[in-house]
């Protein structure tokens, strides 16, 4: 208290400049702890940004409902047995229709009707062999597998007019 008395009383003197020096440290000492803080929150940020991107759960449909496992056998099934007439995006190719996206009970459904013999289109004698050996569970996987898989824009358009 004396000593700030004393300085301002002696304007321009050493001890001023030491006192005027010394705030300006602190002041510039108090601003580098403001600024760590705020890049350490930074860094924290984006820390958290990384780890939520590494273990975000991957975008689904609506309709995928099946269990990883009932997925990844679907997959299979759809890779060696359906892919040739259905394209690799599930978007159908000519008379063969799209599968991507669409509902599981209605294609379990078709799937067991060519099965039985039930449904009996024009194409229908192509997917009969295909269907013949499939047991519940193989039509609950791909079926799921189906549904999983997201449309390309442009088959959604084709289907809607389609029906
Ligand atoms: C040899 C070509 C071929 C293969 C292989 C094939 N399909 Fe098909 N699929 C067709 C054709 C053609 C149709 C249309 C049948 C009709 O109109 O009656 C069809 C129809 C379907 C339908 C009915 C779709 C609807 O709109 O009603 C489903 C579901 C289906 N296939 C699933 C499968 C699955 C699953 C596999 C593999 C396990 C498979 N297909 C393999 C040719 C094929």
């Amino acid at each position: 208290m004396t000593t700030s008395t004393k300085s301002s009383a002696q304007t321009g003197s050493p001890q001023r400049r030491r006192n005027s020096a010394e705030r300006r440290y602190r002041a510039r000492s108090k601003l580098r702890r403001r600024f760590a803080g705020l890049l350490a929150l930074g860094i924290a940020l984006v820390g958290v940004g990384f780890l939520y991107a590494a273990f975000a759960p991957e975008p689904q449909t609506a309709q995928a409902q099946g269990t990883p496992a009932q997925l990844r056998l679907g997959e299979q099934v759809y890779n060696n047995t359906c892919i040739a007439c259905h394209g690799a995006n599930l978007e159908g190719i000519g008379p063969v229709p799209a599968l991507a996206g669409r509902s599981p009970s209605y294609m379990g459904r078709q799937l067991f009707d060519f099965q039985t013999g039930a449904r009996r289109g024009l194409w229908s004698d192509l997917m009969k062999p295909i269907v013949a050996k499939m047991t519940a569970e193989d039509l609950v996987n791909i079926t799921a597998y189906i549904a999983s898989k997201n449309p390309p824009a442009a088959d959604v358009r084709q289907t809607a007019r389609a029906n």
